[in-house]
């Protein structure tokens, strides 16, 4: 099973795409991922696991359940698993909105590039707080793609990043929801709410950033939407090219790049 709207699709280079924004995020989003010894956690729509790798290392001490709709990434995971070796999670086809796990049975979740990819958020979050222990951590990590800015500027790189936007709000999803956090836990009833914003600031001081982020993560993330923008007619491929381009261009010894992801901790 798939969901049919998940907009960056699930190719090899989508699935190169998600371990190599992991590997170079690892520091600024994960840094307090950390669970008690003992926990069982529940990470949901983990994809190919990129982000499981990490989150499991750091937390050796506990158990994990990583779930994602698409059979694919999940055999992928398992594949990763085998590969990496990891002991201490299990991967498992399943879909947030129907859960296949009884009433608080985890002490904690953690969801990471999901929530923004789904037509009812709020109903994922009840989903996943049904599972959760009372006193049990949730924690969400998201993108705002209207944090983003750059040097040099460029309208035909704002068109580009506003096709995803567009095309992501057509699937259901909200490509800005960084912002939405807090009022989407709030409505989910749980307490002791605190978002911190994660800025990823990038100029060419910052060798790993500029390859991992700026050209790895966030611009092969906008080119992988080219066809589908032009083809919805979001935007003309001329514009959509030179966009791409000028995203790119920020990579240069004179340019910078700067993004803003949000994670959010909220208690049952
Ligand atoms: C951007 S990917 C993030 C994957 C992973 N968390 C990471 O950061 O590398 C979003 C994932 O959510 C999954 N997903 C979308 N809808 C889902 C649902 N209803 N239930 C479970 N997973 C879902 C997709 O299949 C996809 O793997």
């Amino acid at each position: 099973m798939k969901p049919d709207k998940y907009v960056h699709g699930y190719s090899d280079k989508e699935a190169s795409r998600l371990n190599n924004q992991a590997d170079t995020l690892e520091d600024i989003i994960h840094c307090d991922s950390i669970f008690p010894n003992g926990s069982l956690v529940l990470e949901a729509g983990c994809g190919v696991g990129a982000q499981t790798k990490i989150i499991t290392a750091k937390n050796p001490h506990s158990g994990f359940i990583s779930i994602d709709i698409s059979e694919d990434s999940i055999r992928e995971a398992k594949e990763m698993q085998k590969q990496a070796g990891l002991t201490n999670v299990e991967f498992k086809q399943a879909d947030i909105f129907h859960l296949p796990f009884e009433d608080e049975t985890f002490d904690g979740v953690i969801l990471c590039f999901v929530l923004e990819h789904l037509h009812d958020p709020i109903e994922a979050l009840h989903s996943v707080k049904r599972v959760l222990k009372k006193g049990g951590v949730l924690m969400a990590i998201e993108g705002d793609h209207g944090s983003t800015f750059f040097y040099p500027e460029s309208e035909d790189a704002c068109a580009a990043i506003n096709c995803q936007i567009q095309l992501q709000k057509q699937a259901g999803g909200n490509a800005n929801i960084g912002r939405t956090l807090y009022p989407l836990f709030n409505a989910t009833g749980l307490k002791e709410i605190s978002v911190t914003p994660r800025m990823v600031y990038v100029d060419s001081s910052k060798p790993q950033l500029v390859e991992g982020f700026i050209k790895n993560t966030f611009t092969a993330m906008i080119e992988g939407v080219g066809k589908m923008s032009v083809e919805r007619g979001l935007v003309d491929d001329q514009t959509f090219d030179k966009g791409i381009k000028d995203l790119y261009r920020t990579a240069a010894s004179d340019g910078v790049f700067c993004y803003t992801f949000l994670k959010v901790m909220g208690i049952k």
